[in-house]
């Protein structure tokens, strides 16, 4: 249920978005930056306020499946996953798809980076989801930080990292599961999972019918910048698999992997809390001050650990120049 004052911050956001302007949203997954995903302009800024290099394209954000039919082909078969994923299973995904040669609607050439294909998301948190009818068109949206940087999960995050460039930033609280979706390239015969999230191999194979053990392991060109090597960053040193603290380190553990921890992704070892808890806690380690760098404990490489760790691996790799990025080739998603 939505309480009144979210009402009335949808109602401004949809004046806001409609004119071509900017608003930030909650998702399930992380915080997004919303725009029309039919007006260049408003596309052109968002890149801009997030320093995004252009030739990374945006997701589409709809909330029915048959608004992706205006600019996308579907057939049955693919129908059938994107209906079996958004409505009877509410995962958080976002599917890839091949666009209309002559579309109903056109989707900014920038949003797309002038791919062929667009990646499409119905989110399943009720304020998105309120807004996206309310609007009635496709909204862009990448989540809502500087480029390369933490991934926003509440509202404050937004406020602190792009407050003085969005008009409006909506609240629902902390993103419920707190890792950007995972994203399946549907727009061919093989499937693909370009990025992992919270959904985990078992349930996209068994729920979703769909049987790709090649996870990333052929995809030669770049399309998702999640695949760069360096992304999903703090703003102080990060290293992983850590089972000590050296002088100045903030030591983060999870479960009982390191006793004298000074933060517990899940003090209990759930990996969906320490998903929920991720990004927040490493913000708050770099808001504190009194830490040079950050130590983080191993997370299992199982279920949404997997996730987990793609995000730690990239937040911790080294800093590289922007025209020399690296694009990492993903393991095997098991
Ligand atoms: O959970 C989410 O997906 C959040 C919320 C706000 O919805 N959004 C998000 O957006 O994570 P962003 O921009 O941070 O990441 C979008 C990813 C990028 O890795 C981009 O390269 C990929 O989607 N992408 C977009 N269009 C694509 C396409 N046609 N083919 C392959 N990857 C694509
Ligand atoms: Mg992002």
């Amino acid at each position: 249920m939505l309480n009144q004052e979210q009402l009335t911050n949808i109602d401004k956001a949809k004046d806001i978005l409609m004119k071509g302007g900017i608003v930030a949203c909650p998702t399930e997954t992380v915080y997004g930056l919303f725009a029309s995903a039919l007006d260049d302009d408003a596309v052109r800024s968002i890149y801009k306020i997030k320093g995004r290099p252009s030739r990374n394209p945006l997701i589409v954000h709809i909330h029915d499946i048959n608004q992706a039919r205006d600019f996308c082909d579907i057939d049955d078969i693919q129908y059938d996953t994107m209906n079996k994923a958004w409505n009877i299973y509410n995962y958080s995904v976002s599917f890839v798809l091949r666009m209309k040669d002559n579309p109903d609607v056109n989707i900014s050439k920038l949003a797309t980076s002038g791919l062929e294909t667009v990646a499409v998301r119905i989110p399943m948190d009720p304020v998105a989801n309120a807004m996206l009818k309310a609007c009635g068109i496709p909204l862009v949206a990448p989540s809502a930080n500087t480029s390369n940087y933490l991934s926003p999960t509440n509202h404050d995050m937004v406020v602190m990292d792009l407050g003085d460039k969005v008009p409006l930033v909506l609240d629902n609280g902390s993103s419920t599961r707190g890792l950007e979706s995972t994203i399946i390239d549907i727009s061919s015969g093989v499937y693909r999972i370009l990025r992992p999230g919270v959904l985990t191999y078992s349930e996209i194979r068994s729920n979703l019918g769909i049987n790709t053990e090649e996870y990333c392991a052929t995809y030669e060109n770049i399309v998702a910048p999640g695949m760069m090597k360096k992304h999903y960053s703090p703003r102080i040193p990060m290293r992983i698999n850590a089972y000590d603290r050296k002088p100045g380190e903030a030591l983060v553990g999870f479960g009982n992997s390191v006793p004298d921890c000074d933060f517990n992704l899940s003090k209990s070892g759930d990996l969906h809390e320490a998903a929920r808890n991720l990004y927040a806690t490493l913000k708050k380690i770099e808001d504190l001050g009194i830490y040079i760098s950050i130590a983080i404990s191993a997370i299992p490489e199982e279920g949404v650990g997997i996730a987990i760790n793609d995000r730690l691996r990239r937040g911790s790799a080294p800093s590289e120049p922007a025209d020399q990025i690296t694009i990492e080739r993903c393991k095997p998603y098991v």
